[in-house]
C-alpha cells in the first residue's frame, strides 16, 4: 500500500485542556509523519466551511460554535493507510463508546467535545488538507 495523507485537528477542548503534547506523542508513536502543522483560531464562517457536509444536521450550529471557541492545531499526517489508521487511533465519535486507550476515550468529554478530528475518506482528506494548507506549507 502506498503512502496516504489525512487531516488531523486538535479541537479547542483538547488544546485548552493542555492535551496537545500528549496527542502529538501518540501521533508520532503510531508511525505517522507530520508533514504540515499550524495553530489556527477559526472564525465561525471558516468553521462552517470546514464542516459544510454537516450543514443540515441538528448539531451543525453548536458544532461550529464549538470549533470557533478557541485555537486548534491542524496537522497533515502521512503514513500507509493514514486515513483509516488515524480514525482507529482517535476512536469512536462519542468518547463514551470509544475503545479503551483511544484519544477520544482519554481526552474527549462529550460527543461534540471529542478532542480530535480526522478525515473520513480520500476525497475529504484532499479537501480538508487544502482547506488549511497551501502547497508550500507541506513537506515533500
Ligand atoms: P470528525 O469529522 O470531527 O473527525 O468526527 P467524526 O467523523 O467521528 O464524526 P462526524 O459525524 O463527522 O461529526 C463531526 C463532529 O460533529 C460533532 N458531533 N456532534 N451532538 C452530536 O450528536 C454530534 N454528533 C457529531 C463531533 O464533534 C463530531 O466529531
Ligand atoms: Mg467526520
Amino acid at each position: 500500500m502506498s503512502l496516504e495523507r489525512t487531516l488531523a485537528l486538535v479541537k479547542p477542548d483538547a488544546l485548552k485542556a493542555g492535551y496537545t503534547g500528549d496527542i502529538i506523542k501518540v501521533i508520532e508513536s503510531n508511525g505517522f509523519r507530520i508533514i504540515g502543522m499550524k495553530l489556527i483560531h477559526l472564525s465561525k464562517k471558516l468553521a462552517e466551511g470546514f464542516y459544510a457536509v454537516h450543514r443540515e444536521r441538528p448539531f451543525f450550529g453548536p458544532l461550529t460554535e464549538f470549533m470557533q471557541s478557541g485555537p486548534i492545531v491542524a496537522m497533515i499526517l502521512e503514513r500507509e493507510d493514514a486515513i483509516r489508521k488515524w480514525r482507529e487511533v482517535m476512536g469512536a465519535t462519542d468518547p463514551l463508546k470509544a475503545a479503551e486507550g483511544t484519544l477520544r476515550k482519554r481526552f474527549g468529554s462529550s460527543i461534540q467535545n471529542n478532542a480530535t478530528h480526522g478525515s473520513d475518506a480520500p476525497e475529504t482528506a484532499a479537501f480538508e488538507t487544502k482547506y488549511f494548507f497551501s502547497e508550500l506549507e507541506i513537506l515533500s
